[in-house]
């Protein structure tokens, strides 16, 4: 049998996508594998927000060439494969496959005329296309990515994304049910709802409170988290769905990209500095120990050093619990590409910004966590940790934590003290349960 291997960059949403396309790749008679050598057939699922994400592949494309053999192809797909296309065949003479994100269908086919010799390439969008009929092969048998929307609307300035995903649309509520069924019967108690802008799903009856709600109705499933939100999106029912739906886990992935209202103008983000804070606001009096993690971007066209100490300050006022923290890359054919020349932010000044909000986010990050040290929570175990000899875990809100191996099975929950931070992560120890708790309050999670 021929064998597959791909390497996956980028988002959940790539994730997921690789699973979805081992899936239908072995039901063509593809077996996975888990390296490259001596793959018949070679993708990198690619990502595009970035030119470093960029770069990467380029690279890697180059680092894999030595393990193809006569006949194996190797492919690139994603993001990039949607944003370069056949730009891809002629940068790399090796890579005779680009599909994108939107063609993953046709990837059997275009797979086998690749390895007869062509040079096979689709990238077209399709607005119906949620591969409902497809198996994935899932490699996390702890919690599962669950595609609820692709695409994107918002056309942010900055971003590649409505460009590469192309427009938003929502898989019907029934389909995205019973997708969670099947993995819980297959023993994941936890799900994760994946979207670009994940709450303004709808499949034009229900909104997301509704999906929450029918989600968290799924019998068996213990834990369920979506990523990522747009603040215009929580409405009054989603944020109540939140706080109702058991399952539902304490903490928000919302991306705040800046903390000063004239540069969300320009990000074309559609809120204000004070809408976003009101948001996190309404959220946190909802749901009581809810963390808040978020993305933002230093260096964008025009940020002033006003702007910035702006974005400082709301990193101080929303209590970020973490951030993921980027320098602005410019990508082709962005609004921010055509903003005025003198507006570019000089490479130093952007890194020296964000040097000093990531000293900020990691600074709060360790008073917090300090703050968080004996006490006991509930943690379900997801893999071995990269150190030797240990489980990582995690807390509803989202907190990693080591523990000793032999502490529990992989899948499994347990009430564990926190005795120790690094100020990012914790260790902890299994303690004793009282009694049975099927699951940890919010009381339980709540700041002392
Ligand atoms: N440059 C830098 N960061 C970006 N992001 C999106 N586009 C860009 C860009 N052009 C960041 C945003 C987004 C996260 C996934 O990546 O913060 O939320
Ligand atoms: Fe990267 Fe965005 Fe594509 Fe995800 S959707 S792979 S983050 S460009």
């Amino acid at each position: 049998m021929p064998t597959v291997y791909i390497e996956t960059y980028g988002c959940q949403m790539n994730v997921s996508d690789t699973e979805l396309m081992l899936g239908k790749l072995a039901a063509h008679g593809y077996t996975p594998v888990d390296g490259p050598d001596g793959a018949d057939v070679i993708l990198l699922n690619t990502c595009a927000i970035r030119d470093h994400a960029e770069q990467r592949v380029i690279g890697r494309l180059g680092e894999l060439k030595r393990f193809m053999t006569k006949g194996s192809v190797m492919g690139v797909t994603g993001c990039m494969a949607q944003r370069l296309g056949p730009q891809l065949l002629e940068k790399a003479r090796h890579v005779s496959l680009v599909v994108g994100p939107d063609a993953y269908r046709a990837l059997p086919d275009l797979v086998d005329r690749a390895r007869t010799g062509e040079r096979a390439i689709q990238t077209s969008f399709d607005m119906e296309e949620h591969y409902e009929d497809f198996q994935p092969k899932r490699f996390d048998h702890v919690k599962a990515w669950i595609p609820v929307q692709r695409g994107c609307d918002y056309r942010c300035t900055y971003c590649i994304v409505p460009y590469t995903r192309g427009p938003e649309r929502s898989r019907a509520l029934a389909d995205v049910v019973r997708e969670v069924e099947t993995t819980v019967t297959e023993g994941m108690t936890e799900a994760v709802l994946l979207g670009q802008t994940v709450n303004s799903w709808t499949d034009g009856t229900h909104d997301f409170a509704d999906l929450l709600r029918a989600v968290g109705a799924v019998p068996g499933l213990r834990r369920l988290r979506f990523t990522s939100p747009h603040p215009n999106d929580f409405t009054d029912r989603v944020i109540a769905a939140m706080a109702e739906v058991e399952s539902v886990c304490e903490h928000v992935h919302l991306p705040m990209q800046s903390g000063s209202s004239a540069m969300l103008k320009r990000m074309l983000r559609r809120y204000s500095r004070e809408t976003y804070l009101e948001c996190v606001g309404r959220l946190r009096a909802a749901i009581p120990g809810l963390n808040v993690t978020t993305d933002i971007i230093v260096g964008f066209p025009g940020e002033t050093d006003a702007e910035f100490e702006e974005t400082l300050s709301a990193v101080r006022a929303a209590n970020f619990s973490d951030a993921f923290t980027f320098k602005f890359s410019p990508r082709d054919g962005t609004p921010a590409t055509k903003m005025p020349a003198e507006w570019t932010i000089p490479d130093e000044v952007a890194s020296a910004r964000l040097e000093r909000l990531v000293a900020t986010v990691r600074g709060m990050a360790r008073e917090q966590n300090l703050a968080m040290l004996g006490r006991t929570c509930e943690v379900l175990v997801e893999k071995e940790a990269r150190k030797n000899d240990m489980l990582q875990a995690r807390t509803r809100d989202f907190k990693t934590v080591l523990l000793p191996a032999g502490a529990g099975a992989i899948g499994s929950y347990l009430e564990v003290q926190l005795n120790g931070t690094t100020g990012s992560t914790f260790t902890g120890q299994a303690v004793k349960r009282e009694r049975a708790l099927p699951m940890a309050s919010p009381a339980a999670l709540a700041p002392a």
